[in-house]
């Protein structure tokens, strides 16, 4: 076992779960229900039940469930009809399957650079990246802390574009009064196990347009309408639907996020107080507007001068040898091999792209390849810790400095 995993045993074990969640696999596979069906041929209770219960948490009027949040993002650019020879700007700071989805579509992600200290995609740069192909734009709200939004629908409303917020971080986060996932046409979300609101796998859309919802529901079941016979496939759709297990987890994990969402928000305001007050560390900012974070991950950039010159990598073995655990920060997606070839799909021509060859170069994405060079991630799960072990983590970090 790592320094890294042994480390994770110093905080709460995540997933938390007790009898709630065993309950309900058991009446999930006693009632012999062990599939949703199709709104035509209804079995399980637990999808539709959970479609309901979490729109009404997300403050959407839709909610379709499915079985990853990295098809959640391609049904709903499936249902906003975004395809071959369209562009959709995604943050470059993400993990991959913010553009994957893109590319399953056989659109074309092109790569935003971020914001130096909210860490996710920096509106000033999206203008720039609009050509006559751009049809939408797909804001990540990294660690949960929203996208300016406000701004961002400025611009789509001018270019006529649309938006799909990735949310896999950011369940219950709010931005200016409102829940990220209902600013652009959609949300989506993951439900995998890391993740804060988990069912090991699993994923879902909110919308708040009916006829969006029905585009998306189509697509994630085989091409089906509700309230037609089942073997009517109406248009190409597919088969993404979300299982009764893991929507019956996700309806008992439900009920304990509210007290978890909470514990992780005043944590990380403590933490954030605390950290900032060493100099050469800065912690992520929350985006002007934010009253709450769903805090997936809790990132922190340093100042290697400040350390004595600390490698990243450095920082977290020292971190981990203890007893402190990291989440690695995800790659820059312009770094990834996958995009730094152009040959993702048979017969799309990549090569209009931002990225690719010479242009995946990390000097023309500066912002987002210096704060990877200079951050470190903690997981949520410190998050939920009692005070002393984030008074260890300050402490710690304080003494790698007196050391430099
Ligand atoms: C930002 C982001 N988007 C999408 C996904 C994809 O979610 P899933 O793993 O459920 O497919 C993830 C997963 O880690 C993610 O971090």
């Amino acid at each position: 076992m790592s320094f890294e995993q042994e480390a994770r045993k110093n905080f709460p074990i995540w997933p938390i779960h007790d009898d709630d969640e065993i309950n309900a696999l058991k009446m999930v596979i006693k009632s012999g229900d062990w599939w949703c069906g199709a709104p035509g041929a209804h079995q399980g209770d637990n999808v539709w039940a959970f479609q309901e219960e979490f729109a009404k948490f997300q403050g959407a009027k839709h909610c379709v469930a499915v079985c990853n949040g990295t098809v959640a993002i391609e049904a709903a650019l499936m249902g906003l009809n975004i395809g071959l020879g369209d562009e959709v700007i995604v943050s470059d700071y993400t993990f991959v399957a913010s553009a994957s989805a893109v590319i399953a579509t056989n659109a074309i992600p092109i790569f935003c650079d971020i914001n130096p200290e909210t860490l996710v995609m920096d509106i000033d740069n999206v203008e720039k990246l609009i050509t006559k192909k751009t049809k939408a734009i797909l804001p990540v709200h990294l660690g949960g802390n929203p996208t300016d939004m406000e701004h961002l629908l400025e611009i789509a409303a001018r270019f006529d574009l649309n938006i799909v917020e990735d949310c896999a971080h950011a369940h219950n986060s709010v931005y200016k009064g409102k829940k990220v996932g209902n600013w652009g046409d959609a949300g989506t979300f993951s439900f995998q196990a890391s993740k804060v609101l988990t069912s090991g796998e699993g994923g879902a859309i909110i919308c708040n347009s009916e006829d969006l919802a029905d585009k998306v529901y189509s697509y994630i079941d085989c091409g089906r309408k509700k309230d037609q016979y089942f073997y009517k496939h109406l248009s190409y759709g597919t088969n993404y639907r979300m299982t009764e297990y893991q929507a019956a987890v996700l309806r008992a994990q439900l009920k304990k996020f509210p007290d978890q969402h909470k514990l992780r928000n005043e944590n990380a305001h403590y933490l954030m107080k605390k950290l900032n007050d060493i100099d050469g560390i800065k912690t992520m900012k929350p985006t002007a507007g934010t009253t709450s974070l769903g805090w997936y991950v809790f990132p922190i950039v340093f100042e290697p001068q400040k350390f004595g010159g600390i490698t990243k990598s450095e920082f977290y073995k020292k971190l981990n040898a203890n007893g402190i655990p990291t989440d690695d920060c995800y790659p820059p997606l312009h770094s990834l091999d996958c995009f730094k070839n152009n040959n993702l799909k048979k017969g799309i021509d990549y090569s209009i792209a931002n990225w690719g060859g010479e242009k995946s170069n990390s000097i023309n994405f500066p912002v987002v390849s210096d704060v990877y060079e200079r951050s470190v991630e903690f997981p949520q799960e410190i998050l939920l810790a009692d005070r002393e072990k984030l008074d260890n983590i300050v402490d710690f970090i304080k003494s790698l400095k007196m050391k430099a």
